[in-house]
């Protein structure tokens, strides 16, 4: 069966998504702004520093060039209370102590590479294996554990902040030399755009995202499983043992992956089934029924007892969603909240994973002369709460 359209889909999701006209009290005459901290010290003497974007309504988001790390993210409920919806650490040590990629710029390859190799032109190329035989997120010094140069620009109505990176040829194994950079763009529309921009002078794959791990509860309140998440995708990518998709497009079609109507994020979790089990509940790339090249909304969450929500608009063809089951309790974060399992959803936007191995998915391959450009918006919106 064909997937509802983008009017089906929008209708089905009224329901959940009757947005309601934002009671928080607004000051006309407030504007956004940046303002720029000290976040602490790296091992190598370098200071990382904590830049604060806030908008006209106060949403508010800090963010380190530590990693491109999204340390806090502030946004409204259906009541006007401001909660901070991000998993992550008050200091800058709680980053440089190994952790699950909290808030960060994943680079150079978002997701697994399978057997941590690849070849291009006839050379294969050998990466460090991190995650059991395969690469994962862009090895063992990915461009989460990178200081990125930053610059803040102020717009009409937005501000942003302006990461760049140099990674050199032979990093973590990748050719080419590449040129990064990543703008977080916070606007008064209530809207938070990331942009990825990258070149290379040697042909190369790139697969940018970031891994925030959202609790629209707020962070370090108890787990997700109550979330309602609508996502746009009528297929997925099902993976081996190892978390490797197998090259097959299923249909999700009377399978614990659909939700192309909103359900619980907890409903079918835990569901007897082969694909639920490899990834310990949902840890899965979405092959998004896309519309046109630009932006196109790949999914909405609402948090049912604050009416907090948010949509994920992509230019992306997949996303990753990964429901936070290797979380364990064991990491502290801000305000002294423990993460026990599946206190967190990750909505990784981004090119299949494995595809520099997978000739049938979309290419990851840049070629130097041209550009690798990719964006992201999450969308803050409110719903009337589910009492
Ligand atoms: C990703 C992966 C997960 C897990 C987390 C980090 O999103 O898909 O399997 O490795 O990162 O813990």
């Amino acid at each position: 069966m064909a997937g509802p359209t983008r009017r089906q889909w929008f209708q089905a999701a009224l329901p959940a998504a009757a947005l309601l006209a934002s009671c928080k009290s607004v000051d006309k005459g407030a504007r956004g702004s940046v303002t720029v901290q000290e976040f602490g010290k790296l091992p190598n003497g370098e200071t990382a520093q904590l830049f604060i974007l806030k908008n006209r309504n106060g949403i508010e988001t800090a963010i380190t060039n530590y990693g491109g790390i999204i340390v806090t993210l502030k946004t409204y409920d259906a009541r006007g209370l401001l909660a901070d919806v991000a998993l992550g650490f008050e200091t800058l040590d709680g980053y440089l102590r190994p952790h699950p990629y909290f808030g960060a710029i994943i680079g150079r390859y978002g997701n697994r590479i399978g057997k941590a190799r690849f070849t291009l032109d006839g050379v294969t190329y050998t990466l460090a294996k991190n995650d059991g035989e395969n690469s994962l997120h862009g090895g063992v010094e990915g461009f989460d554990k990178k200081l990125w140069k930053a610059r803040t620009e102020a717009g009409p109505g937005s501000q942003t902040l302006v990461l760049s990176y140099t990674s050199p040829d032979g990093e973590e194994g990748y050719p080419g030399t590449l040129q990064t950079e990543v703008r977080y763009t916070l606007s008064d529309d209530d809207s938070f755009r990331i942009d990825y921009l990258a070149t290379t002078d040697k042909k190369t794959v790139v697969n940018l995202t970031n891994h925030t791990y959202f609790n629209l509860k707020g962070q370090g309140n108890g787990d997700i499983l109550d979330h309602e998440i609508q996502i746009n995708a009528s297929r997925f990518t099902p993976v081996d043992e190892g978390l490797i998709p197998t090259g097959e497009l299923r249909p999700v079609e009377g399978t614990p992956f659909d939700f192309r109507k909103p359900a619980r994020i907890g409903a079918r979790i835990d569901a007897d089934d082969e694909q639920i089990r490899r990834g310990r509940g949902y840890d899965h790339n979405f092959v998004l029924d896309r519309e046109g090249e630009g932006l196109s909304l790949a999914a909405r969450v609402i948090e049912p007892s604050t009416g907090r929500g948010l949509e994920v608009w992509t230019t992306e063809p997949g996303m990753q969603f990964y429901t936070g089951n290797f979380l364990d309790g064991s990491l502290v974060g801000k305000g002294g909240k423990a993460y026990p399992r599946r206190s967190g959803f990750c909505l990784e936007t981004q090119h299949f994973p494995d595809s520099p191995n997978q000739p049938a998915f979309p290419s990851t391959v840049l070629e130097p002369g041209k550009e690798y450009r990719s964006a992201t918006v999450w969308k803050f919106i409110t719903a009337q709460p589910k009492k």
